[in-house]
């Protein structure tokens, strides 16, 4: 079995992402604990299995990573968490939805996810279908009604936060990227092509991530644009990961059926390029982000950037 060690991937030391951020990992939990409570939205017992077969493609699983880049961001820029919280939440509801309907027969067709059978396998198909249309939104209900926001960000940032969301959750985002990976199993494509496909498949949940955290923390417009940039990069390298991941780990440690992308000529980094040249594109974008951070026009005295370049590092570096 090939490895991409870290020293392969970038210089940077490699704490552990698990450890370092237990905190807001469990933060998020705890919320969407509270948040996918049946009894706080439908006291009846009718839709019980729908609610189980959110909380099992929610809950229980899942490294946390775009809602620890938005509470880390967040508080870089500022803010407090409380501002995020809820926000952060949705992006987790959002992007279970998209594993919940990537690994339908219809897509990728996938029997694995997080180390448990896919929600399709464990609940069936109609029920995988709506519990991902629920969870899409009950986020959208999470920002708008749980959201506080601190004295330093105004409403309109806020509402300005729903419509991104709305952006990246559908056609400027995830949901045209999905169409388009479709669209392109089995056929020609191009480098083009390929950005395209993982900037809007994968980068654009990312790039809200960040995005978002800077807009509630009040972040001034220089600030909020940076940050987007920030979140552009990381989504990229994510998936190019994702796609280095699939060849040269396992199913048991990826909690994911390995081996997969290659089987249904899904358009990847690693099919075009070829690994060794995917990891210097991971790279130059992981080197392009820490650079991002280091600028300081705009952030708030104090401002430590050492949260996120740890997470930068825990991008590249990733083994699962
Ligand atoms: C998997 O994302 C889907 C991709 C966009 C590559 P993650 O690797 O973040 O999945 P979980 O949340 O940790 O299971
Ligand atoms: C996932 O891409 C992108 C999503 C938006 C879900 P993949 O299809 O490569 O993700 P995995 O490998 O199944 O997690
Ligand atoms: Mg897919
Ligand atoms: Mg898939
Ligand atoms: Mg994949």
């Amino acid at each position: 079995m090939k490895t991409h060690t870290a020293e392969s991937m970038t210089h940077l030391a490699t704490p552990s992402y698990e450890s370092l951020f237990s905190s807001s990992i469990e933060l998020v939990n705890q919320a969407l604990e509270r948040y996918l409570d049946q009894r706080a939205y439908d006291p009846s017992s009718q839709a019980s299995g729908l609610w189980d077969a959110m909380r099992y493609g929610t809950l229980d699983g899942g490294k946390r990573i775009r809602s620890v880049l938005a509470l880390e961001a967040c508080q870089a820029c500022g803010g407090d968490i409380e501002s995020i919280l809820p926000t952060a939440c949705a992006i987790e509801m959002v992007h279970a939805q998209s594993l919940i309907h990537d690994d339908l027969p219809c897509m990728d067709n996938d029997d694995m996810r997080r180390g448990k059978p896919s929600v399709h396998k464990a609940f069936g198909e109609s029920t995988a279908v709506l519990a991902g249309d629920a969870l899409i939104a009950l986020a959208f209900g999470l920002i708008a009604k749980e959201t506080r926001l601190s004295e330093k960000a105004t409403p309109r940032q806020l509402l300005s936060v729903i419509g991104d969301f709305s952006d990246v959750t559908s056609v400027q985002g995830l949901v045209n990227g999905q169409f388009v990976d479709i669209l392109y199993e089995g056929q020609p494509f191009t480098p083009d092509i390929l950005e395209y496909i993982h900037t809007f498949k994968t980068g654009a949940l990312f790039r809200f991530s960040l995005r978002a955290g800077a807009k509630l923390a009040g972040a001034p417009d220089a600030v909020v644009e940076r940050f987007t940039a920030l979140g552009e990069k990381l989504g990229l390298a994510f998936q190019i990961v994702d796609d280095l991941l699939d060849i040269d780990s396992s199913s048991e440690t990826l909690g994911k059926t390995a081996g997969k992308d290659q089987l249904q000529k899904k358009a990847t980094y690693p099919a075009f390029f070829g690994g060794e040249t995917s990891r210097q594109q991971v790279a130059q974008l992981t080197q392009d982000a820490l650079g991002l951070l280091e600028e300081t026009a705009g952030m708030p005295p104090g401002y430590d950037s050492s949260h996120l370049k740890t997470l930068v590092a825990f991008i590249a570096n990733r083994l699962h």
